[in-house]
């Protein structure tokens, strides 16, 4: 304890500036790890985007700079993804080291111990290198699909991708269990605009002073294994970040609170909760298959239909009138919720997921079982593992079909076929749980970090 008092006090007047992707499932994790770095005695300054930021008044403790992304305004950056984070890369670079350069240069007491910047702002490196600043990279995904994205040059080599929809089912034999459908790409107009994203990742994650990942030795031990002897780089997986400080507020949308007085008038483990995350989209028939899965289920649903969720609706339209009415308060709708929150609730009993890496983590943390539906990118490769690997899950294979819906519900939840699946899930709760306590895998890991920083100075 005197040992740790005293470290605290040298990293006093150490400042660490954090970068993060401008998206919810990286603003969340990178908000988070920036506590747990201030809580080992860092002070903490966040550059971000004007685009998407968060609320500064909920970090007094951080100082914030904000700078103009410079991006275009023809609406490509709302409409595809890659895109947007492929100009992020292209666009961001003179207003990022501006800012940066100013900071290094006022904050002359406080020395600037390095940058850490989520692994997609790739372009970050290369200003780094040129402020002569040691770079860490914040990787918020899983590592299991990071060693997909590793391979893609392999992948691509041997014809597995682009993707050819006559292949789909086959297995890709280098990287088992995968099939082809579960590689980590996107629909996108252009797919070099994928492959140079990705390429970037993977390279300047090479060329930075190592990466930090949301994820725990336990759990994927082989592909931090893997990445150890592709990367050359050291590698510290700290997580699950949000069990080190349960409340998060990074929240972009206002979260419904009234998810948790409904929550609390269920019976345990009765309800399913749906959420896709922030980005992912479905079409109207995909959206009115879902419900009325759900309705059929019988089991009582908390459903986050995100406005934007349905593609050409503004929010529940589709739905026929009165739908909700009919099922007797057995389905509640909001558009945003207190996720974490939620799946820590003891009414809640699975959890249909499109396995964004932050919403599998925090399912695992409570010990819920997942329904998965990946949409793109590591998300197919998430499910993948959740319902191969791990085995905590079962994923919808014949897409959104609403008998099969009922049917994976009830098998999740009620069945007897379901019951190793839900004990599985608890246990891998308390492996969780562990490797964040004393003596825990993660702990040994930051404590790892924190004397790497320190080396990184000398
Ligand atoms: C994106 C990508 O889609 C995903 O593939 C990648 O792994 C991370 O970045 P997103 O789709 O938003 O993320 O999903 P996810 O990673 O699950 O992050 C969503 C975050 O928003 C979670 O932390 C979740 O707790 C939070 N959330 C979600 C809410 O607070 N309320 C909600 O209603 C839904």
């Amino acid at each position: 304890e005197r040992q740790s008092s005293k470290e605290m006090e040298q990293r006093k007047g150490r400042r660490l500036v954090l970068f993060p992707l401008p998206l919810q499932g990286h603003i969340n994790p990178m908000l988070h790890l920036a506590n747990i770095l201030h809580s080992r005695g860092y002070s903490i300054t966040i550059i971000h985007t004007n685009f998407n930021s968060p609320d500064p008044s909920n970090y007094p403790h951080f100082t914030f700079h904000f700078f103009s992304e410079n991006l275009p305004e023809d609406g490509t950056c709302a409409t595809d993804l890659i895109a947007f984070l492929s100009l992020l890369n292209t666009r961001c670079g003179p207003p990022f080291r501006h800012c940066l350069a100013n900071l290094l240069s006022e904050t002359s007491e406080e020395p600037v111990a390095c940058l850490i910047s989520d692994a997609i702002l790739y372009f970050t490196q290369e200003v780094a290198n040129e402020l002569k600043l040691p770079r860490l990279v914040l990787r918020t995904g899983a590592a299991s699909s990071f060693c997909v994205f590793t391979a893609f040059p392999l992948l691509k080599e041997r014809g597995y991708i682009p993707i050819q929809d006559s292949r789909l089912e086959e297995p890709v034999v280098e990287l088992p269990p995968l099939r082809v459908k579960d590689l980590p790409v996107i629909d996108t107009p252009d797919p070099v605009d994928l492959y140079r994203v990705v390429a970037g990742m993977v390279n300047q994650g090479k060329a930075s002073s190592g990466l930090i990942w949301n994820t725990f030795e336990e759990l994927e031990q082989s592909a931090l294994e893997t990445l150890d002897r592709q990367l050359g780089v050291p590698l510290f997986p700290i997580g699950p970040f949000h069990k080190c400080f349960p409340v998060s507020k990074s929240s972009l949308s206002p979260q419904d609170e009234s998810c948790i007085s409904w929550l609390d008038k269920q019976e345990r483990k009765s309800v399913i909760y749906v959420s896709f995350g922030s980005l992912a989209a479905v079409n109207e028939t995909e959206f009115l298959e879902i419900a009325w899965g759900l309705a059929n289920s019988k089991q009582p649903f908390l459903w986050v239909v995100r406005p934007g969720l349905i593609r050409g609706s503004e929010w529940l339209e589709p739905l026929p009138n009165g739908f909700l009415e009919t099922l007797g308060g057995r389905g509640h709708v909001v558009k945003w919720a207190p996720q974490q929150q939620v799946l820590a609730h003891s009414a809640v009993g699975a959890f249909w997921t499109h396995n964004g890496w932050n919403s599998t983590l925090e399912s695992m943390c409570e010990g819920i079982p997942m329904i998965c539906m990946p949409c793109f990118t590591d998300q197919r490769v998430n499910a993948r593992y959740v319902s191969e690997i791990w085995r905590v899950g079962v994923q919808l294979e014949k897409g959104m079909e609403r008998g099969e819906i009922e049917r994976t519900i009830k098998r999740l939840m009620v069945e007897k076929d379901g019951e190793e699946i839900r004990e599985r899930v608890l246990h891998l709760k308390e492996k969780a749980a562990l490797c964040l306590s004393q003596g825990g895998s993660s702990r040994h890991s930051l404590d790892r970090l924190v004397h790497h920083i320190s080396s990184l100075e000398s």
